[in-house]
């Protein structure tokens, strides 16, 4: 086993009761934080998470100038419209985030800076001539390595281009419409799936000439800077689905999350849950940009889903938690179309492949489909998190039903999206 140096041991639960917030979403966070770099103005920012992820776009930004200050519980962003940034070159570290390096180099495609973008072990091998490509179309000086990061960007002037996003991905799509922003005439991106838009509606609010039509956004190049932006950024829901699947996997576990995000393109993961049998409630709460509210989980006996590719789009995130609900849920769970979790932080069908299998699931993992029979009691191993939060999060949720204490390897990589992950889930099993 390829062994990170973080380990914890997760014991067998006799209960489950979380009542509580999750850190804020960090797909509106990062967006939050470049849109409002480039306002003309101060924005106010609250409920930007800790974790590591967003820290590395925060980073990167100041590097390229802008400030970003703590205030009270929130940050400060005094923007600064991008063609009066500096040329540099710029070295920008991304660490381990995607969703950093995708968005920031549609930012930076129509800007005056030249900047090379790099990261992590894992974000080296993730592929970036899905965002080069279309860039390039529209006129940026983009070059990358062997299709991959270090990504080096040299600012032009950029056209319009419409440009349909194969496979959907809400970073190349944001990523798209940041560069569009800066270009000359009318930037349309087109998919297949809805995938998340939150840059669509941070845009929006902030007075760019946004529109939507279903399976497509446009957006008008502008000269005139963004309004700054005011927002509180709700809980990830994406966090908040190892509390919720947890819950969900024994009959008298409980999870009340408050103040999360219900934006509807990233509530499919509820759905599959209710499906699964899990007795849940959505309680909306009023909002200016981003929905929220308040979501209740009682767990109960689970059944197989089948998740057709649409599905595994619009739950791309959640399809790690969904496998381990699948081990305890009777029948045959299909999950298809899965290779693109295949090139996230980690191959997510591998790592969860061998998590569960090592524990005892019975489990075949195809290319693109994922097939799993249940229930299987599962009983505790050494697992590897293979650098990968979601992975180490889900494997540590499986080895709450296991009959021994699991091993999870590798466990710090939570820090890039739930700090004190571990903290949480012991308090929540009374531990
Ligand atoms: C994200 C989009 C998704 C998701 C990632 C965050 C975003 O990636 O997996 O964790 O903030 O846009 P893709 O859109 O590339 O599938």
């Amino acid at each position: 086993m390829a062994a990170g140096l973080s380990v914890e041991q997760v014991q067998p639960a006799r209960t489950f009761r979380a009542a509580l917030r999750v850190p804020g979403d960090k797909s509106i966070a990062h967006r939050a934080l470049l849109l409002g770099s480039i306002a003309g103005g101060r924005s106010r920012i609250e409920g930007v998470p800790q974790g590591e992820d967003v820290a590395a776009t925060i980073a990167c930004l100041r590097r390229l100038g802008a400030t970003i200050e703590a205030d009270g519980g929130g940050l400060l962003v005094g923007g600064r419209p991008i063609a009066e940034w500096d040329s540099g070159p710029a070295s920008l570290d991304c660490r381990n985030s995607g969703t950093t390096m995708r968005l920031l180099a549609g930012l930076l495609a129509g800007s005056p800076v030249r900047a090379t973008l790099s990261g992590d072990g894992s974000l080296s091998s993730r592929p970036m001539d899905r965002i080069a490509s279309p860039l390039r179309l529209m006129g940026a000086a983009i070059e990358t390595t062997e299709g991959h990061p270090p990504l080096r960007v040299e600012g032009r002037r950029l056209e319009g281009i419409r440009h349909r996003v194969s496979p959907p991905s809400a970073q190349v799509k944001s990523a798209l419409l940041l560069a569009g922003l800066q270009a000359e005439g009318r930037t349309c991106v087109l998919e297949g799936v809805p995938t998340r838009d939150h840059g669509e509606r941070l845009l929006t609010a902030m007075g760019a000439t946004v529109r939507r039509a279903p399976g497509e956004v446009c957006i008008e190049g502008q000269q005139a800077p963004l309004r700054p932006l005011e927002i509180a950024i709700p809980g990830d829901l994406s966090s908040a689905a190892f509390l919720l699947a947890a819950a969900s996997l024994r009959g008298g576990w409980t999870a009340l999350i408050e103040g999360v995000g219900l934006n509807p393109t990233r509530t499919a993961f509820l759905d599959l849950l209710e499906e699964m049998g899990v007795s849940l409630s959505r309680q909306p709460e009023a909002f200016e940009i981003e929905p929220r509210g308040v979501i209740r989980v009682a767990g109960g006996a689970l059944r197989a889903v089948r998740v057709e590719p649409e599905r595994v789009a619009r739950a791309i995130d959640e399809i790690p938690i969904i496998t381990v609900l699948a081990t305890q849920a009777s029948g045959r769970t299909v999950i298809s179309g899965v290779s693109e979790l295949r090139v996230k932080e980690s191959d997510r069908v591998r790592a969860m492949a061998r998590g569960l299998s090592a524990m005892g699931a019975t489990l075949e993992e195809q290319e693109d489909r994922i097939v799993i029979e249940g229930p299987a009691p599962l009983r505790g191993a050494a697992v590897d998190a293979a650098q990968d939060h979601r992975v180490a999060m889900a494997l540590a949720v499986a080895g709450l039903v296991a009959s021994s204490p699991t091993t999870i390897h590798g466990a710090d990589r939570v820090d890039v999206s739930y700090p004190g992950f571990f903290d949480v889930l012991r308090r929540a099993t009374g531990g």
